[in-house]
């Protein structure tokens, strides 16, 4: 099954027409390869020219095993595959033969009424699948650090990462949004030093920014004065010793940045199903590091206690340090464990930067060898299903803006900044707009949340203020404002929306682009999904709400504007439809995205 129901019958009579015309074949391969509608599915294109039809198979990958020319396997097959689906109820899509390829037509009338009809009926359901069943995709986003701002490249892998437990979800897997905080390491122990010299009790004004000078602070004097960095030693010792002053500090630390954390997450409007972070795993990984001394696969170097990863191009796997000291990949590695324990994942994403990728390398492989040497049954391993979902950094135009606090660009200014320029503009356009503060938070918010998702992931963001907010040009606000136009559409059209309409009428030109695009919704969600790509669904809102402007804006032949809804009821009816059924898309796109849809701006 794909999400696709033109791509469904036409996959599904063409493997059975295969049989029918290769029945000696069948016999002999048994339901795989071409006889097979899944396999059909996996292999169907979009054709160079739309004209050919919606999708094409290509037939001459099996000339060899099929002992038949292309053109002939083509022709057999396409004219099996249309009696087969005479046969059926309802015949959505017609099969052609075309210099080796199998084509898949749907006639447009067919493809405008059923796509309406689909969208208007479900809605937010509309383009959703089950393709998941059920089954569970883990998406860790965020992980920010404890006693650091949140800067901006935290704020990409939270964007990105809830799109893609949104995406999922609407595939009908169950999903589960993880945050993975820093709050371990030696970083702490400084930390401790700065505040017991230089702090002073937190109160319920303490803030990250607080925080960071003492850590910055820290730096500084450390360059002057190296017993400072013995004391910090020390002082993380003691914390991990459990000791109970240093563990009341730290616990400090940590309730003042969650609640910047959470703060900033109502704000982008993210959510997790489980929060866990570094700490947490401390007393998991004894467990770990003895099972893979166990496996035989660790081994002592100048002290230190690492797994040779057998790879070139992999330095050993660093379990612990000399003094006893556990690190970043003892955490994931006892991380990985405690999750695939817990959920039996299909996959598990790490969203973080690319600048991590060999750390998950070797994490990764140090599992992979964890249960080749236990030689666990496939189903048992997680190898394979662990992945790190890598993206590019976020550049600033301008650096000044922000008040650049140990090189870091605070998130909270960004958006606050975006929020005001926001306002200013609505205030500029519908000063009458009675809800101005709403809605500009919707834009700014949307406008920070699209700039991280506007390019592909693995590319860089180059954050350049008057394109990010501009409500023309490929950005959050565009959609928003084209989203809020379709909503004022349908309250000046002020009727009951309905899929029973003449789609006949919906001849024009603007109007059959607009279906065409609708119909795609569920593929480039099912493909967004399967790339972990947020960016096609942004791709694709953009070529919609393009597709859109141009039918609203269209010309008679007289030069003047094609009104939307007219005099003539019956045509009204028709394009409202397709006003409504686009209206869903975009609000559904943007949720997927993470940005709120106005309905005034
Ligand atoms: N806290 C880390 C950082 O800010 C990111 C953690 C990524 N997740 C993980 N499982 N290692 O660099």
């Amino acid at each position: 099954m794909s999400a696709d129901k033109f791509k469904d019958q036409f996959a599904k009579a063409a493997a059975e027409a295969f049989r029918v015309v290769y029945p000696n074949k069948y016999a002999e391969a048994g339901d795989s390869q071409v006889f097979n509608s899944d396999f059909i599915l996996g292999k169907l294109d979009k054709p160079k020219d739309a004209r050919m039809g919606r999708f094409a198979f290509p037939v001459f990958p099996y000339t060899r095993f099929l002992a038949d020319k292309p053109p002939v396997i083509a022709e057999n097959v396409a004219a099996e595959t249309n009696k087969i689906i005479d046969g059926m109820n309802n015949r959505l899509v017609t099969c052609h033969a075309a210099s080796g390829f199998l084509n898949g037509q749907v006639d447009f009338e067919t493809l405008a009424a059923e796509t309406l009809r689909e969208a208007i009926d479900n809605k937010d359901r509309f383009g959703s699948s089950d393709l998941g069943g059920g089954k569970t995709v883990l998406v860790e986003y965020s992980s920010p650090n404890i006693a650091k701002p949140f800067g901006v490249g935290h704020l990409r892998s939270t964007v990105i990462g809830n799109s893609l437990r949104r995406i999922f979800k609407k595939l009908g897997y169950h999903t589960v949004g993880m945050n993975f905080l820093g709050d371990w390491g030696t970083q702490f122990g400084k930390m401790i030093v700065a505040f017991q010299k230089w702090g002073t009790e937190a109160t319920d004004k303490s803030q990250v920014s607080d925080l960071l000078e003492l850590y910055v602070r820290f730096h500084d004097v450390a360059q002057r004065d190296e017993s400072l960095n013995e004391q910090a030693r020390q002082a993380f010792k003691k914390l991990e010793e459990g000791d109970p002053e240093m563990t009341r500090l730290w616990k400090e630390f940590k309730t003042i940045s969650m609640a910047e954390f959470e703060r900033i997450y109502d704000i982008l409007g993210v959510q997790y199903d489980e929060i866990t972070s570094e700490a947490f795993l401390n007393d998991k990984m004894d467990a770990v590091i003895e099972r893979l001394e166990k496996d035989g696969l660790t081994e002592i170097s100048q002290g230190a206690l690492v797994i040779d990863l057998k790879d070139p191009q992999l330095p050993p796997c660093l379990l612990k340090k000399a003094d006893g000291a556990t690190l970043y990949a003892t955490r994931d590695i006892t991380g990985m464990v405690y999750r695939w324990n817990k959920y039996r994942f299909v996959e598990s994403l790490y969203v973080v930067g690319a600048s991590q990728a060999d750390h998950f390398k070797q994490a990764f492989k140090a599992v992979e060898m964890m249960e080749e040497a236990e030689n666990l049954p496939l189903e048992d391993r997680m190898t394979g299903k662990v992945k790190h979902i890598p993206f590019g950094w976020v550049k600033f135009d301008d650096q000044t803006m922000s008040t650049r606090r140990g090189n870091i660009i605070l998130l909270e200014e960004v958006i606050d900044r975006a929020v005001a320029l926001a306002r200013k503009k609505i205030e500029e356009k519908n000063p009458d707009l009675k809800t101005i503060e709403e809605t500009a938070s919707m834009i700014g918010v949307g406008a920070v949340i699209f700039s991280q998702l506007s390019v592909r992931r693995v590319k860089d963001v180059n954050f350049i203020w008057e394109e990010v907010l501009s409500f023309e040009g490929e950005t959050g606000p565009y959609l928003q404002y084209t989203h809020a136009r379709l909503s004022s559409l349908l309250r000046k059209y002020n009727g009951q929306v309905t899929a029973d309409i003449d789609v006949g009428l919906l001849n024009q030109e603007e109007e059959q682009r607009i279906i065409e695009i609708l119909a795609d919704y569920s593929v480039v969600i099912s493909d967004s999904a399967a790339n972990y790509e947020p960016n096609f669904i942004a791709t694709y809102l953009l070529k919609l709400a393009g597709a859109f402007n141009k039918f609203y804006q269209r010309k008679d032949q007289d030069g003047r504007i094609d009104k939307i809804i007219s005099d003539n009821a019956k045509l009204t009816t028709a394009r409202i439809a397709l006003v409504k059924a686009v209206q869903i898309v975009i609000k559904d796109g943007l949720y997927l995205l993470g940005l709120q849809a106005p309905e005034e701006m």
